[in-house]
Order: C-alpha cells, then sequence, then structure tokens
C-alpha cells in the first residue's frame, strides 16, 4: 500500500496526458511529473488519496537520453510549460503517440495507420500574444500561475514567447514601481492591476492593462517608456471588476496609439482586436490553413467557429461560397471588415452559434470545424449527420474531445488522415487536422 510521505524507487513506464511521468508499484499507477519514460528515479509521495498517487522526483538514478536541460530558469516552478526537459524529437513522438492513443481509447477508431507524425514548429519563441497575471512580493511584479494555482510567480522572461515579450515586462515593471501602481489581491478585492495582455502581428503591438477600476495612474509615462522600444503600438485598460476567473470583460478604454492590428498577409486585408480569436503560432497556423485551402477548391463550405475571419478569407480564394460562424460580435465584425475590404462577394458572415446557426444552411458539400477545446456539442453533430456534407475537416486542439467527436461522426464518415501540428511547443497542447469523407 501506498501512503503518503513514503519514498519509492520507480521505473517509468510511460507518459500521461499533461506529460508526466507514469509508474506502477505493486498494481498501483504513481504519477511522477517531470520523469521520462525509462527513467529509475527516487520519488518522495506527496499525494495519496482515493489510490490516486503522486510522487516528487528526489533523485534521477537512470536518466533517460531524452533528457534535455530546459531553457527557462522558471520552469517547473511556473505552470505555463511541462517538456523542456524532454528533448524536441521526443516531444513530438509523445503528442503523435498522445493523439493516437486518445483517438483509439476515448474515439474507439482504428486509427493506428491513419495518424502521421506531428508537424514540428521552431520549438521556443514562437507565441505572438501573452496574457501575465500581476504580482505582489514587496514590488509589483508580472509573472505566471504555477500549474492549478492562482499563486503568481516572478518571471524574468518567457522563452516561448516571441523576444518582443522581454522589453515589455521589464518597462511594465518599472512603470508600476515607479508610480505607486496598486496590484490587485483576489482575497482583499483591492488593489488596482490584476493581468497585462499583449498581441504583436507585423510590427504593431496592441497592450493592454487589465485593471479593477477605469484609470491607470500617469499612463502617460509608460507610453513613453514604450516608444524606445516599438514604433506602433496601442494602450487600453480592460476595465474588469469582477472577483473571477475571467480575465478580459467587454469593457475596454483607449488611452492611446493603433486600437487594432491591420493584417496584410497571402492578398488579404483584414485586422485583428485584442479579444478576437487567433492562433498563437503563427507559423504552425499557416500551415494548418493551406491544408485547409488546398482542400475545398470549388466547395460550398461552412467554416463553423471561424474567429476574426481570415481563414474564411483565404478559403474564399479557391471555395465557390463560404458561410463563417462565430458567436464573439468583435471577431463577427473583423470578418465583416475583411469581407469589405478585400470585395469577398462569396463570404458571408453569421454572427451567433453554431449550434443554432448551422440548421439555417442547407446546401453545403464541406464543412471546416474548428471549436474550442470543449469540441462541438451534439446538436452541431446532429446536424451534420443531417445534412451529410461530403467532406469534413476538424481542426482540434483538444484530443480528448476530438475523439468523442469524431466516434459520432464515423456513423457516418470514414477518416482519411489524422496530423497532429507542433501549435504550442513545450506544452502538452497539441492541435490536430482531420480529414473525413462521407460513406457511400
Ligand atoms: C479555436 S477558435 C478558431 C477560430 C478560427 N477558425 C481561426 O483559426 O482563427 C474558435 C472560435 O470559435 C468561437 N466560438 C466558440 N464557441 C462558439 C459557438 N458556440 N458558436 C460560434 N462560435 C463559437 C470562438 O469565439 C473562437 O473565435
Amino acid at each position: 500500500m501506498i501512503t503518503k510521505n513514503m519514498d519509492l524507487t520507480l521505473e517509468i513506464i510511460d507518459l500521461g496526458i499533461n506529460g508526466e511521468g507514469i509508474a506502477k508499484h505493486e498494481g498501483a499507477v504513481v504519477f511522477v511529473p517531470f520523469a521520462l519514460v525509462g527513467e529509475v528515479v527516487n520519488v518522495h509521495i506527496i499525494y495519496a488519496k482515493s489510490k490516486f498517487y503522486v510522487g516528487k522526483i528526489t533523485e534521477i538514478i537512470k536518466p533517460s537520453p531524452h533528457r534535455t536541460t530546459p531553457l527557462c530558469p522558471h520552469f517547473k516552478k511556473c505552470g505555463g510549460c511541462h517538456l523542456q526537459h524532454l528533448s524536441y524529437t521526443a516531444a513530438l513522438n509523445f503528442k503523435t503517440t498522445l493523439v493516437k492513443n486518445t483517438l483509439t481509447k476515448i474515439g474507439k477508431l482504428n486509427v493506428e495507420n491513419l495518424v502521421e507524425p506531428c508537424v514540428a514548429s521552431t520549438p521556443y519563441g514562437y507565441r505572438n500574444k501573452f496574457s501575465f497575471p500581476v504580482g505582489f512580493s514587496k514590488v509589483p511584479f508580472v509573472g505566471m500561475y504555477k500549474e492549478n494555482s492562482h499563486e503568481i510567480v516572478k518571471i524574468e522572461n518567457c522563452h516561448i514567447q516571441q523576444p518582443w515579450a522581454k522589453p515589455i515586462i521589464d518597462v511594465f515593471n518599472k512603470f508600476m514601481l515607479e508610480n505607486n501602481i496598486s496590484v490587485y489581491n483576489e482575497q482583499t478585492k483591492t488593489g488596482l492591476v490584476k493581468h497585462l495582455v499583449c498581441r504583436l502581428e507585423q510590427n504593431q503591438l496592441l497592450v493592454c492593462v487589465v485593471t479593477n477600476g477605469n484609470t491607470l495612474p500617469n499612463h502617460q509615462a509608460l507610453v513613453e517608456a514604450l516608444k524606445p522600444h516599438f514604433n506602433t503600438f496601442g494602450l487600453m485598460l480592460n476595465i474588469n471588476t469582477l472577483n473571477n476567473n475571467v480575465i478580459l470583460t467587454n469593457q475596454y478604454k483607449h488611452l492611446y496609439g493603433i486600437k487594432t492590428i491591420k493584417m496584410f498577409e497571402n492578398g488579404l486585408n483584414y485586422e485583428i482586436s485584442l479579444n478576437s480569436f487567433m492562433q498563437v503560432n503563427t507559423q504552425i497556423a499557416s500551415q494548418i490553413y493551406t491544408e485547409v485551402q488546398n482542400a475545398v477548391k470549388n466547395e460550398v463550405v461552412v467554416n463553423a467557429f471561424s474567429g476574426a475571419g481570415y481563414l474564411s478569407g483565404l478559403i474564399c480564394k479557391t471555395a465557390k461560397h463560404v458561410y463563417g460562424i462565430e458567436i464573439v460580435e468583435s471577431s463577427h465584425q473583423n470578418a465583416e471588415t475583411l469581407k469589405q475590404e478585400n470585395n469577398l462577394t462569396n463570404l458571408t458572415n453569421i454572427l451567433g452559434d453554431v449550434s443554432e446557426k448551422l440548421k439555417t444552411i442547407k446546401d453545403y458539400s464541406f464543412i471546416v470545424l474548428d471549436p474550442p477545446r470543449k469540441g462541438c456539442s451534439k446538436q452541431v453533430i446532429e446536424t451534420i449527420l443531417n445534412v451529410k456534407p461530403k467532406n469534413i475537416l476538424y481542426i482540434s486542439c483538444g484530443p480528448a474531445t476530438l475523439a468523442r467527436d469524431l466516434n459520432l461522426l464515423s456513423t457516418h464518415y470514414t477518416l482519411n488522415f489524422v496530423k497532429p501540428f507542433d501549435m504550442f511547443p513545450q506544452t502538452h497542447h497539441v492541435e490536430t487536422l482531420v480529414s473525413l469523407t462521407l460513406k457511400d
């Protein structure tokens, strides 16, 4: 029997869905964070309840040949990354296997020969957006949450962010200190600054300070401090007086500079607001979009969960007609601007819930699904099974919900391929593109 504070020597036999090591002791499964397959480790049991055991490594007796030195000094303390101790090649293999196992176990699908190797990204420095909580310990600081916690760890830099993140972190820390800016405290519900959210694309930066109030004292000093680093930027407040996990509300106050990012890419003009959805890894997103664009030639396409409309715009170039459905109003507005600025007469943007709006479209031959992590609702799957479009491309960031939805679709659809993409290197997350065709 395993009990708390026990010391054990374990051999790691697998990696779990969060990238943690898995070992067995007298038939019981023990989770060992930051241990790798094949390693022999000494662990101290830090959690033992309801047949759920967690061991903390005290010594690595036999290291894995795939073990590498993490780039980031905050790794393990900060909850953002899970795989920096694993070589990048092995991390890609882990994600390929993760997708294969999830579709097999949860989806009950035979995908043995359908899952392609996970497509590699730049392993670090890929993120075009960050959302960092702000903490206080003697001085205010920009940080990251510890894994599964609201405790904020101070970070000097974040290596999965693009290089522009570091100067902003430094400038903002200095600004808060010099201007006596207070930091929000969840317990007392007092203090001003909660989060710093920034996005940069095509040399245009949006800086948003999330505040429990509607002013940021001496914000002009922040503008001046950013000017030597960035030519084109905007500063805004997001006013959030809620005491829950919501980071951004709908209430913005523009303080300086640009309000949106104006993009020009693949012959399309479009704009992105701070709260519009945009994939965080531009390099990988464009590879997925190219696959979609090539697949939809001459089809009538529904682009469900269409975000700010860039993918709709791209597929308009090859498709006969495109219907984009998006629930967030500002993203829908972005998509409408894209339609107008590019004179896309074959694009219809629909504002609303896919579960409802999809029922109103009848004659489409192709549907692209790109839902959030929770996947598609039952109504969406039922509607697709009624209409029976010839082809489906499903883009997913949640393998478990993807497996659930594919299981339902597989009654009428054949899987052609499953392609994982490393949209989120150093984390356990993976993006997957799946192609399905209606059975005869
Ligand atoms: C993973 S993002 C994909 C966005 C877009 N395809 C892209 O690549 O930029 C999911 C999008 O679905 C939207 N969304 C979430 N639930 C929705 C629903 N029930 N109906 C319509 N859109 C929804 C979100 O606002 C978000 O823009």
